[in-house]
């Protein structure tokens, strides 16, 4: 089986294979042809991938007689031209914004496979790309803030005097939050957070901040499916501001990560709550993508409203790229792993399979998910 890997465009600088992922697929039986350059941004040359087994060439090259093609970001069909139908397309292929695209990869006789449509089951654990960039995600919000905020983070004790430690505020605990705490404790904050999933409370504690939460309220338990989110009830809603609000005013530093598949982000700050934040305060709210969880967040933007710094970074990973294409690449290898038919010395992708069922967008010509048919 032949494995293309693509160099990415834009400002992507992540990669979707690096030298320790060609070495284990390779070890599979696998030969990885990867695009010239394609590991330059994350720090991957290709002398690196050629130690490893990989043969290095143009997009043509590597894309002629593939059989599948690994991706961070999913480019448009017209610029995978090579491609023989029925190669499959393996990354983020953000299906539910790129409607027109993923209609072009079925044209193009594409299978694709969009990663971040992967089961929460225990068994995808390793294969779950939006996990393991979240997590980076969640570090990077709380370094960024610090380098933004114009005071220090732990407590010091100086012949010159004391300097207060910085108060940080997490708001929704899942991967990114709890990096960011443990970021923030690390860093000698003092570190609140809170979540709908009352089950974070002790995720929260265990870290050793302190959890905030809306307590004796009907539809408390904002438990969705698959270990995600749910829509809260209106009166959760009134009685999660309230307490937001209070609690906020006392903080210096805020992230959000909130998210409801499926929704735009649910709205966790506004404009009132900003301004009764002291000067010199920061959001970072990691959901500027998804519509952001504050009020003006400006995506890719940082801001200032009323004294404070709102940031709205997109996809922070990138700016670990080392990390996040290593993360990213595993992930991708560990699923191509778990698929693999060690005797056909090819990947066997059973069409009964729950992981197989919710990432494969498009098969034979046409889209087969059901939450895009
Ligand atoms: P997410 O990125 O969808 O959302 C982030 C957090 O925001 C969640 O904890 C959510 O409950 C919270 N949130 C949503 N609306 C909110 C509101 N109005 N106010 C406050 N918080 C709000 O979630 P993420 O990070 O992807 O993970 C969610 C859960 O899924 C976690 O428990 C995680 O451990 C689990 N998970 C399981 C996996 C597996 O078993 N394969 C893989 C990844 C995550």
């Amino acid at each position: 089986m032949k494995i293309a890997v693509l160099k990415e465009s834009g400002a992507e600088n992540r990669v979707a294979a690096i030298p320790e992922t060609v070495k284990k697929l390779t070890a599979l039986g696998a030969s990885i042809a990867i695009e010239k350059g394609a590991g330059e941004a994350a720090g991957f040359t290709d002398a690196d991938y050629e130690a490893e087994g990989a043969s290095m060439g143009d997009r043509s090259a590597v894309l002629s007689g593939a059989d599948a093609i690994l991706c961070v970001q999913g480019p448009d069909a017209s610029s995978l031209s090579g491609a023989a139908r029925g190669t499959l397309l393996i990354g983020a292929l953000n299906p539910a914004t790129r409607g027109d695209a993923i209609k072009g990869y079925a044209d193009a006789g594409l299978d694709a496979l969009a990663m971040e449509w992967m089961p929460r089951i225990t068994r995808a654990q390793s294969m779950d790309i939006l996990s393991s960039q979240s997590n980076l995600a969640g570090y990077k919000a709380v370094v960024d803030a610090a380098g933004e905020y114009g005071r220090a983070f732990p407590m010091m004790m100086t012949a010159a005097g004391t300097v207060s430690p910085a108060r940080v505020f997490v708001m929704g605990v899942g991967v990114a939050g709890l990096q960011a705490i443990a970021t923030a404790k690390r860093l000698g904050a003092q570190v609140s957070a809170t979540d709908v999933r009352s089950a974070t409370k002790e995720q929260i504690k265990s870290l050793g901040a302190k959890p905030i939460f809306v307590e004796n309220v009907e539809g408390i338990e904002g438990e969705g499916q698959g270990g995600y989110a749910g829509e809260t009830s209106e009166e959760y809603k009134k009685a999660q501001a309230e307490l937001v609000s209070d609690h906020i005013a006392k903080q210096d530093i805020v992230i959000t990560t909130a998210l409801i598949p499926g929704r735009p982000a649910p709205r966790l700050i506004s404009d009132a709550q900003l301004q009764s934040m002291r000067p010199g305060s920061v959001v970072v709210d990691l959901a500027a993508e998804a519509g952001g969880n504050v009020e003006g967040t400006v995506p890719g933007e940082t801001t200032s409203r009323h004294g404070v710094k709102i940031m709205g970074p997109v996809q922070p990973a990138r700016s670990l790229a080392a990390d996040a294409a290593s993360l990213f690449s595993r992930n991708l290898a560990n699923f191509l792993t778990a698929f693999w038919d060690k005797d056909a010395g090819t990947l066997v992708l059973p069409d009964d399979d729950e992981i197989v069922q919710g990432i494969r967008l498009t098969k034979d010509g046409a889209i087969v998910h059901e939450r895009l048919k």
